[in-house]
């Protein structure tokens, strides 16, 4: 039988957090043996928003090395640069033109950046939900592991792939495969440490908001004895209390400990007991993935070779279904 396909993606805009890696990169690790996948670099949409064309190169081998140095395995994974498959920009092109311009308009993940960017929103900002689902639907991906966050461009993705199969399909000959997004409850959703009614973000003015997978022993202790707290003794995960709720839900992922472990083994804590051992859990859940990143880039010759295969791979799939988009808009099309 043949394995079911993975899709996903991050962009190389800085450093990825901690809410990256539980969010999303520690599931596809956890899952890729069972699946065929597809982990690309989105720096197509990276430049959404102002970039630094100065880093860009550097920040996509950045992520490109911490994909393997979080365990992706190139036995089960491909993992390639977006911008290196031209079809994805393409086939972004031909959605665009049958995607109506409401649905863009009500994301809500468009509606937060926008206000950021002011006067100077570009038309890419917009549409990136549409170069995602290019991203999604050339793989005839069954399942997008993501964070919380990005389940609407998924529901959109879905939406699209439907709206264009009644189109130009029909039911016995659909052109897209219908995605399902895969989001976990656990770490779905990692908050700031400066306010954790908040998402812990890379584009957070403040780094003390966030731990970065690269970041020192040192600052993560001092981050974590700087987060904001509350003054309610003991430690539980009530509701009412977000930034206790965060942090000691981020424990339990980092030492695989129930809600009921933790609670049964910090309850009775006071912030100054609890976060050297917060602090403990995540300096060895990073360690590793650091010491495997530092490897990793010092090799750059592996890592080109690692993309250009990954390139290879991801084209082949890549142009099998835009052809098949193409013949379905009736493009004129000469074989050679
Ligand atoms: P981005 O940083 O926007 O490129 O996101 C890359 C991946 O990380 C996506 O699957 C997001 O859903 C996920 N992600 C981003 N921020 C968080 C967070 N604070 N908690 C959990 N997952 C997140
Ligand atoms: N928009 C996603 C994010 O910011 C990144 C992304 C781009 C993606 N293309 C994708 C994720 C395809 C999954 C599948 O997190």
């Amino acid at each position: 039988m043949t394995k079911k396909r993975v899709l996903s993606g991050v962009q190389p805009t800085g450093n990825l957090h901690i809410g990256n890696y539980l969010g999303a990169i520690r599931n596809w690790v956890e899952l890729q043996p069972n699946y065929d996948n597809f982990f690309c670099v989105v720096d197509l949409h990276a430049i959404t928003v102002p970039h630094n064309p100065a880093t860009l190169a550097q920040d996509t081998y950045t992520i490109a090395a911490l994909y393997l140095a979080c365990g992706i395995d190139l036995n089960y994974s491909t993992i390639f640069v977006q911008s290196h498959v031209s079809a994805h920009s393409e086939l972004a092109w031909l959605l665009n033109c049958v995607t109506p311009l409401n649905w863009l308009e009500r994301m809500i993940q468009f509606k937060e950046k926008a206000i950021k960017q002011g006067e100077n929103v570009s038309v890419g900002l917009l549409d990136y939900p549409i170069l995602m689902a290019a991203d999604i639907l050339l793989y005839d991906a069954d399942q997008v592991p993501v964070g919380e966050d990005q389940k609407q461009h998924l529901e959109l993705t879905r939406d699209i792939a439907m709206r264009f199969n009644d189109k130009f399909g029909g039911e016995k000959n659909p052109i897209f495969k219908i995605p399902e997004p895969l989001i976990r409850q656990e770490g779905a959703r990692i908050m700031s440490l400066a306010d954790g009614t908040k998402k812990m973000s890379k584009s957070d003015p403040s780094p003390l908001s966030r731990i970065s997978l690269l970041d020192s022993s040192d600052d993560i202790q001092k981050k974590i004895k700087k987060c904001k707290t509350d003054t309610i003794m003991g430690l539980n995960f009530a509701n009412d209390r977000p930034e206790c709720n965060n942090l000691l839900g981020l424990y339990g992922i980092l030492t695989e400990k129930t809600k009921e472990e933790v609670i049964l083994e910090c309850s009775d804590m006071g912030w100054g007991k609890f976060k050297p051992l917060l602090t403990d859990a995540i300096i060895n859940a990073l360690t590793p993935i650091q010491t495997k990143y530092n490897e990793i880039m010092t090799d750059k010759n592996y890592l080109d070779s690692v993309l250009k295969e990954g390139k290879e791979k991801a084209e082949s799939v890549a142009n099998i279904t835009l052809k098949r988009v193409k013949d379905a808009l009736g493009y004129l099309i000469i074989t050679s």
